[in-house]
């Protein structure tokens, strides 16, 4: 298996800082490529330097112990620095035009045989690496917000990803002591397609009827989570939610799958610059209506899980692992399924179908009500 002993991190920002730092406190040399050396140095400040002080400060590290760290982190704002590199994770913008391009810096900077990943969220792993010689050597690897926080992180195989590759990945996934899931290039890859949608699905029922308060109550109470997910939007970004949502339809609502449309409040609230205002009014009592939205919310979590386990995007147990790393949801989708039994979850995914908001996966259509085998 390939060893990775020095890794490279495109994109010295929110997500870049974090991956980096993390590599660097489970042992790896790092080295930060940023677009000037200004921002390599003011980066450095805020994203290293900062957080390790506080951990010394709160006694959580020692001085020596951070200087350790440190001393295994450097930054450049040159790609030729980047070549004694085994690895190289790129947290640049989201844009898809830079990114090619960044990939194509990479694979003349780098070895051959360096491994060039993203932690791209909405692009399509191969399309990236489209002038990287040597595809083998290529994957996706996807940490969810805060990177030095959550746990998982998605390691993305596309087409062209040997197995070498792969293993080394899910080796320094581990050696990270991040909790790696298995997953195909895929819009959106296996986690955010379930969270997005569920939000798509919460949002459209805002208005008259139901306030934001609502809706983060009914979202706690269906999911059993302590968090809703209207509260996980406001952490999110209303705008990085409402892109991605577009960029999910985009992929998915003219395939076999489907995708529930883009709700006019969320664009309204995007549009104004403004979050949900979790304490907008009284949540509404009338169990009756909120059994709706829940039903809607449920359906269409089936729909989208099921739907990818067809299209051998996750297995069901990393999927079931993922979205409880990841959204710290109690339960996972298959779980909640087997748990309300077959007939009912088939009754919610046909509300979804007749909503609109997703096709009937294959399963359903055909009846088969057995239970998931996790
Ligand atoms: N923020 C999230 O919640 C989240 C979660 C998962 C994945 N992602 C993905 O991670 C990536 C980075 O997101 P972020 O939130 O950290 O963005 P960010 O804007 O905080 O950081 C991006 C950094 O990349 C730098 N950059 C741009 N072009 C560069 C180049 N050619 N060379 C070196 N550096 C360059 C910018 O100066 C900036 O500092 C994006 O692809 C995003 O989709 C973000």
């Amino acid at each position: 298996m390939k060893e990775v002993q020095t890794v490279g991190v495109v994109g010295f920002g929110v997500m870049g800082a974090a991956i980096g730092l993390n590599a660097a406190m489970s042992g790896y040399r790092v080295i930060y490529k940023e677009l000037n050396d200004e921002l390599v140095q003011a980066m450095f400040e805020k994203g290293v330097a900062k957080p390790l002080g506080k951990r010394v400060a709160k006694g959580k590290m020692t001085q020596a112990e951070m200087d350790e760290i440190a001393g295994r982190i450097t930054g450049t704002s040159s790609y030729a620095d980047l070549a004694p590199c085994d690895l190289v994770i790129e947290a640049a913008i989201e844009k898809m035009d830079l990114k090619i391009q960044v990939f194509a810096d990479l694979a003349a900077a780098c070895r051959e045989d360096a491994i060039l990943v993203s932690n791209t969220s909405t692009f399509l792993i191969e399309k990236l690496m489209a002038k990287v010689s040597n595809p083998a050597r290529t994957a996706g690897l996807h940490y969810f917000f805060p990177a030095n926080v959550n746990r998982l992180v998605e390691v993305i195989r596309q087409r062209q990803t040997s197995d070498e590759t792969y293993e080394a990945l899910m080796e320094f996934a581990r050696r990270n002591r991040k909790v790696p899931i298995t997953v195909k290039d895929f819009p959106g890859f296996a986690i955010n397609p379930v969270f997005i949608s569920s939000y798509l699905i919460l949002d459209s029922f805002y208005g008259d009827r139901f306030n934001a308060a609502t809706l983060e109550k009914l979202s706690q109470e269906a999911l059993g989570v302590k968090f809703g997910i209207m509260w996980v939007q406001n952490g999110s970004g209303i705008g990085t939610c409402y892109h991605a949502g577009v960029s999910m339809i985009d992929y998915l609502a003219d395939t076999d799958i489907g995708y529930p449309p883009m709700p006019a409040s969320l664009e309204e609230k995007f549009k104004a610059g403004e979050s949900w205002n979790l304490e907008d009014g009284p949540v509404l009592a009338d169990e009756e209506a909120g059994r709706e939205v829940k039903d809607r919310l449920l359906g269409g979590i089936f729909s989208i899980s099921t739907h990818l386990i067809e299209k051998e995007v996750v297995s069901a147990a990393d999927l079931e692992l993922g979205i409880k790393t990841a959204l710290a949801w109690p339960r996972g989708p298959f779980t909640m399924m087997n748990d309300l039994g077959m007939a009912e979850v088939q009754r919610l995914v046909q509300l979804a179908a007749d909503a609109g908001d997703f096709k009937l996966p294959r399963k359903f259509r055909e009846g088969d009500l057995t239970l998931w085998q996790l």
